[in-house]
């Protein structure tokens, strides 16, 4: 007769030290698989005489199930070092550094807008945002743009169709409704830019039907010509990163405003490249003036109360100056090698304290 215990021993000892999930498997195959050793004891029951194979038959049953339960907890935690082992080769380490030059680039009108926001956020401007679709109001009429003015007509605007009543929604052509909006719904002092998307009829190398503007306001009861002379220098200065660039504000007209000028800034034509801050030339780049009494009024402003000054410029304009962009139209072509050459890195977020983007 076998020695049980030995045998038990024995298999339990194969199933705790099987090294991997297989080996375990091959153990529990060879004592309990069909040919296995314990298996084939079990079919020699039937030979013994019936009190012999009783009690045989309960001590081989206990050490059938002390197999069993062997190969079982061996699995377990086979199992557990296996996962341990994938958590190990599959663990991300987050505190490796980006690679910025695989990901995709910040393109040149979203850096532009980051960085006029992040040097008016320093003057201490909030940014305000309106609708592109806009009505009659808020695009023509409180900004004192007359019923015939040239502005309005079909060929600059991109009108809705007519609604119910006759009235026509537009794409608005400006950013200039978002300095209506913004003077309706808060009470002086007002300090904002409103930068967004304008549209209007046209298309060339200097046009786009889409292009972006930021529009400028500031209103309180004292504020004068020399807060937007000082503000717009200022900003110029630090967007084009030259501390001496030369402004001229130039007498212009704008329903809107009253003085209203145009600013241009210093610029050397003489070589084949534009240059910006030196020579005797000057490139246009922003309209301002300080808001017309009658705009106050149209928006619930007393003017004999309050003033103030408001710019627009184009986004698309400053930043073809700033980084050379020599074609308007390339800002749509969705052209991922111009993007890879004038994008900008995701990581290169523009502040004014930590640099802005040269
Ligand atoms: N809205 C004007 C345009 O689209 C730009 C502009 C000029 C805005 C003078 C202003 C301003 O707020 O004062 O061309």
């Amino acid at each position: 007769m076998q020695d049980l215990g030995e045998l038990e021993k024995k298999w339990r000892g194969a199933a705790e030290t099987a090294a991997s999930a297989e080996a375990l498997e091959a153990v529990r195959v060879e004592a309990l698989g069909k040919k296995g050793e314990i298996t084939g004891l079990m079919k020699t029951l039937g030979t013994l005489a019936p009190d012999e194979r009783k009690n045989f038959g309960q001590q081989l049953n206990l050490v059938k199930d002390a197999v069993t339960t062997a190969i079982e907890s061996r699995k377990a935690t086979l199992g557990d070092a296996a996962i341990d082992a994938r958590l190990q080769s599959e663990r991300l380490d987050l505190t490796l550094p980006a690679r910025p030059e695989a990901l995709g680039k910040i393109h040149p009108i979203s850096q532009t807008i980051d960085e006029i926001i992040a040097i008016f956020g320093e003057m201490g401007f909030g940014v305000r945002e309106g609708p592109d679709i806009e009505d009659d109001f808020h695009n023509f009429e409180a900004l004192n743009i007359p019923k015939d003015h040239p502005a309005r007509q079909m060929q600059d605007t991109f009108y809705l169709p007519a609604k119910e009543d006759g009235s026509q929604m537009v794409l608005r052509t400006h950013t200039s409704p978002v300095q209506v909006r913004t003077m309706q719904n808060e009470p002086p002092p007002i300090r904002v830019i409103c930068p967004g998307r304008t549209y209007r009829v046209d298309s060339d190398m200097t046009h786009s039907p889409m292009f972006h503007q930021v529009e400028g306001l500031v209103i309180d009861q004292a504020t004068h010509m020399g807060h937007l002379k000082g503000c717009l220098q200022d900003f110029c200065r630090a967007f084009f990163g030259i501390d001496d660039l030369k402004l001229r504000f130039r007498p212009s007209y704008f329903p809107f405003t009253e003085p209203s000028a145009e600013v241009d800034i210093g610029c050397d034509r003489s070589g084949r490249e534009l240059k910006l801050g030196q020579g005797n030339d000057w490139l246009e780049i922003l309209g301002c003036g300080m808001v017309h009494p009658k705009v106050l009024k149209n928006c619930g402003l007393d003017p004999e109360k309050y003033q103030g000054f408001a710019f627009g410029m184009g986004i698309e304009r400053i930043a073809m100056l700033k980084y050379g962009i020599p074609d308007l139209r390339t800002f749509y072509d969705a052209d991922l090698r111009w993007m890879r050459h004038y994008g900008f890195m995701p990581l290169d977020v523009p502040s004014v304290v930590g640099g802005l983007t040269r």
